[in-house]
């Protein structure tokens, strides 16, 4: 499973770069409104940190301003990701967009007939939010099992990314069912690795290789 990070911090986005993991990035403006950056801005310096796909959302309602939207976005770098809201407008903006050769990913997705549309308007990606889901008592990952099994009856080539994570069993459940992506914020990155043995593991062997006479 390929693991993004979802975030604008260009802090946080160095750090996880740096540990060798990361696939790609998602942002949205709430995200790049907490850095309190120039969206542009932003977006152009976490294209100088990853290779791999950036995720960047259009602001505008209508499909008709959507797509030059979305085309200056992807002028900043070959792996500009389109972030298109779920809906109409955004269904004809992606199918316009993917006819461009431009990289789409249809967010805002909350059940698997959305999902099933965003793949056959040709996205590239779709975002299922799994924890907006749980938080009013829908099981999240069911739509993301149903929506792997849709794409897979019919060969939909549309990549699946997990988002909306609140927390790292989010993370384990998406791997087990074979989610293509799992987009992650910075703070379930860090308590993926964290295991209270490992840092007792690291402390006792650090401790006992002290106890090891030393060669002359
Ligand atoms: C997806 O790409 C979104 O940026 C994100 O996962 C939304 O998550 P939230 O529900 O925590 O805002």
């Amino acid at each position: 499973m390929k693991v993004f990070i979802d975030s604008a911090d260009v802090a946080e986005i160095r750090e996880v770069q740096s540990w060798g993991i990361l696939d790609g990035v998602t942002t949205n403006p709430t995200l790049v409104a907490k850095t309190g950056r120039g969206f542009r801005e932003v977006v152009e310096e976490i294209a100088t940190i990853v290779d791999g796909p950036i995720s960047a959302e259009v602001i505008s309602t209508e499909y008709s301003a959507m797509v030059p939207e979305a085309e200056a976005l992807a002028r900043i770098s070959k792996n500009i990701t389109i972030k298109v809201p779920m809906g109409r407008e955004g269904l004809k903006a992606v199918k316009i967009l993917s006819g461009k050769g431009i990289m789409t990913n249809m967010t805002l997705v909350f059940s698997p007939n959305q999902a099933l549309l965003a793949a056959k308007a040709g996205a590239t990606f779709v975002s299922p939010f799994v924890g907006r889901l749980d938080d009013i008592s829908h099981f999240g990952m069911e739509m993301i099992a149903d929506t792997l099994r849709i794409y897979e009856n019919y060969g939909l080539p549309t990549e699946v990314i997990v988002a909306s994570v609140r927390h790292p069993l989010h993370v384990v459940e998406a791997a087990k069912i074979g989610a293509h992506v799992a987009t992650v914020p910075f703070g379930v990155l860090k308590q993926m690795l964290a295991h209270p043995l490992t840092d007792i593991g690291i402390r006792k062997f650090y401790e006992d290789y002290q106890k090891i006479p030393k060669q002359k």
